[in-house]
């Protein structure tokens, strides 16, 4: 019996060593420690032994299990670390691997413009100011000094939502807002982009609906030249520091007197060439000096106020800028097109 249990034990420990996964080492283990086991088969006919005999070989039974089942527990931790071992490998992650680029948009070049615009004019000490885009005829037209049957409103064709309530058709009206909720008094130094509508067929420079940025200031002693000046300092940031612009006289029935602005060309410098017709200079916008019945209306005192406003479109500043020849290639959003303005 004592060499039974010798050799069960050999065996048993061979076939421990042998194991190559964890499963194996449990079919080790049931097959020697189980119930229906070769030890428990021994221990079996241990009643045929003599009672001096019996408590050695329990002793011996004892220890063989010990054995078996302590080496059960060395291989298994070892069989558990080489486990771990496996699966840290297999998901190893090689950081050398160049990443996958990952498809970054950009603002749209007309908000760049718009953005550009809005820090220059912040950085000379203007606020932001916006107004409705579904607008009163009273401050699209009349508050701006084209009472009903103006002709100039014909410069202007409108989308008439009722006999009194429009889509604007410039950001002027925000002018006479900022005015009348001023009541008359102190100053104003604002600049107001925006949406704008116009019943125009859209063709390469006309769209029905486009944006404008409107500047406004009013002060007391506020003079043409500081409208020049202010305009000067615009034009320059813009298109260059050499660039140098031109007033010709205007109408626009809500200034007086009105200008319209030019810029000299920033591709020839001047000298004429196919961006400015041949002329050397390019129009930019419409400005002049705030009317007096315009100042009146909105509850400002024209004898002690007086004011410039501007107006420009950022569309035609963005394709002078960027050479862009198409006004609608703003509101198709090409992809192919909207990707060759992402900033550096
Ligand atoms: N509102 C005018 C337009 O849309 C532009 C303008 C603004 C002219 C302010 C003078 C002063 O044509």
């Amino acid at each position: 019996m004592k060499e039974r249990l010798q050799e069960l034990q050999q065996e048993a420990i061979v076939k421990i060593e042998s194991a190559n996964d964890l499963k194996e080492l449990n079919d080790v283990r049931v097959a020697y420690l189980g119930k229906k086991g070769p030890i428990t088969e021994v221990l079996r006919g241990m009643g045929k032994l003599s009672a001096e005999e019996r408590p050695v070989m329990g002793a011996l039974a004892n220890e063989v299990r010990e054995a078996i089942a302590s080496s059960l527990e060395a291989k298994q931790a070892l069989l558990e670390e080489a486990e771990v071992e496996r699966k840290l490998a297999s998901e190893t992650i090689d950081v050398t691997l160049p990443g996958r680029p990952v498809k970054v948009g950009n603002h749209h070049p007309l908000t760049a413009v718009i953005e550009e615009i809005e820090d220059l004019f912040l950085r000379m000490g203007y606020c932001i100011a916006e107004g409705p885009e579904v607008e009163k005829d009273y401050y699209n037209f009349e508050a701006l000094n084209l009472p009903k049957g103006h002709p100039a409103r014909d410069m202007q064709d409108s989308f008439y939502i009722t006999e009194e309530i429009l889509l604007r058709t410039h950001t002027s009206p925000v002018q006479a807002r900022t005015m009348e909720k001023n009541q008359g008094k102190g100053p104003i130094k604002i600049i107001c982009p925006g949406k704008v509508y116009r019943r125009d067929n859209d063709d390469a420079t006309h769209s029905h609906q486009f944006t404008q940025i409107e500047g406004l200031v009013i002060d007391e002693n506020i003079r043409m030249s500081d409208l020049k000046g202010t305009l000067e300092v615009f034009a320059k940031k813009m298109f260059g520091e050499e660039r140098e612009i031109r007033l010709r006289p205007s109408f626009f029935p809500f200034t007086e007197p009105s200008v319209e602005v030019d810029v000299s060309c920033h591709k020839c410098g001047g000298h004429g060439c196919n961006v400015c017709k041949g002329t050397g200079w390019i129009e930019i916008l419409g400005a002049g000096m705030v009317h007096p019945n315009v100042l009146e209306m909105a509850g400002y005192d024209s004898k002690k106020y007086q004011g410039f406003a501007f107006g420009m479109g950022p569309e035609r500043i963005a394709m002078l800028k960027y050479g862009v020849d198409d006004i609608r290639h703003f509101y198709t959003n090409d992809v192919r097109f909207l990707q060759q303005f992402k900033r550096a």
